[in-house]
């Protein structure tokens, strides 16, 4: 029997056994306490407090302002809703960067304010003290390579990365590096397909795709993008499963009419 219908709760060897088995994981993004109810009882594998909140609950244009207190109220929210999937949270920018005893700080009270069960931080070898320090207290790390909006300012552009050589080869380098530090996982965003079904090949944990082709163990969106409630961003790689904004304001515009018209309450809706 396929393992995401036997499991009560997706654990990190939930996923590691799902990798060995061929079976993809499904992640996706959520904030809040609704959404991520619907997305646990829709059977998601993984959630994912992106810190993709940024853009899509708080209105930035980059990943950079968010907070680690607002990440904690977000994940905190999510893990009230969920059951079954296993619940990820990002680490916001500059809560890691600087040292690793200030990355164990960030990762603990991520840990113990919001419930969840690991944390994802974006870099390779730049990064790996933290992710040993962050591991080495029992935390469980998924690392993310390829575009990692975190260093937007650096890159200048959201195109997709590692197309040359060079950048190519860190990224394999930087996947190992992970790997053989004790990750649980790693996010590849935004590279092109075949080199990252070499990395799916050459390391023994998961990779989960986003805009990195099928050669990887998983998928992941940013739920809003996948619902269609967000319009501006529409890169190649996005499916759009709805027109939930198209919806939204229809339902929203139908209720203006009814309150103008005085449609809206009836007779049956009144005490
Ligand atoms: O913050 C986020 O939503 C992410 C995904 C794009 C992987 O990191």
């Amino acid at each position: 029997m396929a393992l995401h219908k036997n499991v009560k709760r997706v654990t990190t060897h939930v996923l590691g056994a799902m990798k060995l088995k061929g079976e993809k994981i499904a992640m996706l993004t959520a904030y809040d306490y609704s959404f991520a109810r619907l997305l646990d009882q829709a059977g998601i594998d993984v959630i994912l407090v992106g810190d993709s909140a940024s853009n899509v609950m708080a209105g930035y244009e980059t990943t950079l302002p968010i907070t680690l207190d607002h990440m904690i109220y977000h994940a905190a929210s999510v893990v009230r809703a969920v059951n079954r999937a296993l619940v990820v949270v990002d680490l916001p920018f500059g809560t890691y960067q600087g040292n690793s005893m200030g990355a164990l700080a960030s990762a603990i009270r991520i840990m113990k304010e919001t419930g969840a069960s690991a944390i994802k931080l974006e870099g390779g070898e730049e990064i790996i003290e933290s992710v040993d320090r962050i591991l080495s207290a029992g935390i469980p790390v998924m690392g993310h390579l390829g575009l990692t909006p975190q260093a937007i300012h650096k890159f200048g552009t959201y195109v997709v990365r590692a197309t040359e050589t060079d950048e190519a080869e860190k990224l394999k380098s930087d996947a190992k590096a992970l790997a053989k530090s004790g990750c649980f996982g790693v996010v590849l965003e935004k590279i092109p397909a075949k080199l990252a079904g070499e990395v799916t090949r050459s390391v023994n944990i998961p990779t989960i795709g986003i805009g990195a082709g099928p050669e990887v163990d998983g998928q992941v969106l940013v739920l809003h993008d996948m619902l269609g409630i967000t319009q501006e961003f529409s890169p190649r790689f996005l499916r759009r499963y709805h027109n939930l904004q198209m919806e939204i304001k229809g339902a929203v515009q139908n209720y203006i009419e009814d309150v103008r018209s005085k449609n809206f309450p009836n007779e049956k809706e009144q005490y």
